[in-house]
């Protein structure tokens, strides 16, 4: 526990989410497709203090362990979030997000000429690059502006 003061309570068992870059929970639970209405108890803290980045938002889902799958597309926009599996109030694992070589349904593709808008039943997949995301039917590249494409 190296920040100063705890802002959102421990929890008993599931996930926490730590490191997050200040201000980019709300995408987090979007990638993860949690909108409160799985019922699962979800606390955010958005822009707390930490010693190792200055501010930090930090996401805790009770009672799921999320598994890595679920977690790599996080590498999208958190590469740097530690997820800490908790149980009976432990961290009982402790690792770090890898990038998938491709992620699926989860960003729409930005061209409106792109066979993923086509009104067909084609899910939008996009190949992660170092630099980015690339739809794999178009090939149109999303860099910086990959959470304004993120599916609702
Ligand atoms: N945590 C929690 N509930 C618990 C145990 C831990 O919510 N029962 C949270 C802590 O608040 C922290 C994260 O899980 O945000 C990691 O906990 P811990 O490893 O104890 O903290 P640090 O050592 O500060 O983590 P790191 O070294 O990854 O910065
Ligand atoms: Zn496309």
């Amino acid at each position: 526990m190296t920040d100063t003061e705890l802002r959102v309570s421990k929890i008993r068992n599931g996930t926490v989410i730590d490191h997050v870059a200040a201000g980019e929970s709300l995408h987090v639970l979007t990638l993860l497709d949690i909108d409160g209405s799985g019922g699962e108890a979800v606390s955010l803290g958005m822009n707390v203090p930490s010693q190792t980045m200055g501010k930090k938002d930090v996401v805790k889902v009770e009672d799921r362990e999320l598994s890595q799958a679920e977690l790599d597309v996080l590498s999208l926009i958190a590469p740097d979030a530690t997820i800490n599996i908790i149980r009976d109030y432990d961290v009982a694992e402790k690792k770090h997000v890898e990038p998938p070589e491709r992620v699926s349904g989860v960003i729409e593709c930005p061209n409106l000429d792109c066979i993923t808008n086509a009104g067909e039943p084609v899910e939008p997949v996009f190949d992660v690059l170092s630099e980015g995301v690339r739809c794999a039917y178009c090939e149109t590249i999303l860099r910086d502006d990959i959470t304004d494409y993120l599916r609702r």
